[in-house]
């Protein structure tokens, strides 16, 4: 079945561990972590002690995406502060230092996610495809929840899927941004595995309804 990562950028941050609470309760698998630095996106969200603080209140899958530069600067950082899989984007560092951020990740036993822009080919995570846990396909210019689908990524997420299967790797594929329960049907049958919802879920009050609508399943 396909996994529902909701972005908690769209929760309540007065109220985070009730929030995760109410994912969780509501059938969603990761709890997806927007990480902005200012730089590598025009925007500043949240960091490392908010993290540390979700961890001692979940035991759920936390999935932190960096939108930072230079993150081999961060990485061993989020992972000691209990991230189970840190994303990192392709365009923040030179191809060396992404690969080192990397082997950080891995070294600290936590999973490997690389992460591309709308603007970035798929042909970019090909140095790191066959060693990742999951590659991220970004459709919405990262920076902002609540912005619309760029249905123009669906051939890269194609094209994705392709490589995995002939491949035949086990990471998964992950879309994020501007999904909700029209567009999630174009994202699956593109060949996505984990979607990402944060205004889809933390938008509705009833964040099981919304979950389930993500996947297809009827109220
Ligand atoms: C965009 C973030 C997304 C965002 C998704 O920069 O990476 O995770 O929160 O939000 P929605 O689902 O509202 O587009
Ligand atoms: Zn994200």
């Amino acid at each position: 079945m396909i996994k529902i990562a909701p972005s908690i950028l769209a929760a309540d941050f007065a109220c985070l561990g009730r929030e995760v609470e109410d994912i969780r309760a509501g059938g969603a698998d990761y709890v997806h972590f927007d990480v902005m630095d200012g730089t590598f996106v025009p925007n500043i969200s949240m960091g490392i002690p908010v993290l540390a603080s979700l961890r001692r209140a979940t035991d759920m899958f936390l999935d932190a995406h960096l939108m930072v530069d230079r993150p081999v600067r961060y990485v061993e950082r989020f992972c000691m502060a209990g991230a189970d899989l840190v994303n990192v984007h392709v365009e923040a560092d030179s191809p060396e230092n992404i690969s080192a951020a990397l082997d950080m990740i891995r070294a600290r036993g936590v999973k490997t996610g690389v992460t591309l822009k709308p603007a970035t080919p798929a042909q970019a995570v090909l140095p790191w495809l066959d060693r990742v846990d999951l590659v991220l396909v970004v459709t919405v210019e990262p920076g902002f929840g609540g912005q619309s689908f760029m249905a123009d990524m669906l051939p890269k997420i194609r094209t994705l899927r392709g490589w995995i299967e002939e491949r035949g790797l086990c990471c998964e594929l992950e879309v994020d941004g501007g999904v909700d329960a029209n567009t999630a049907p174009l994202c699956i049958d593109a060949g996505a595995d984990v979607l990402v919802a944060g205004s889809a879920v933390f938008g509705r009050a009833d964040r099981a309804a919304a979950i389930r609508a993500l996947r297809g399943i009827r109220a």
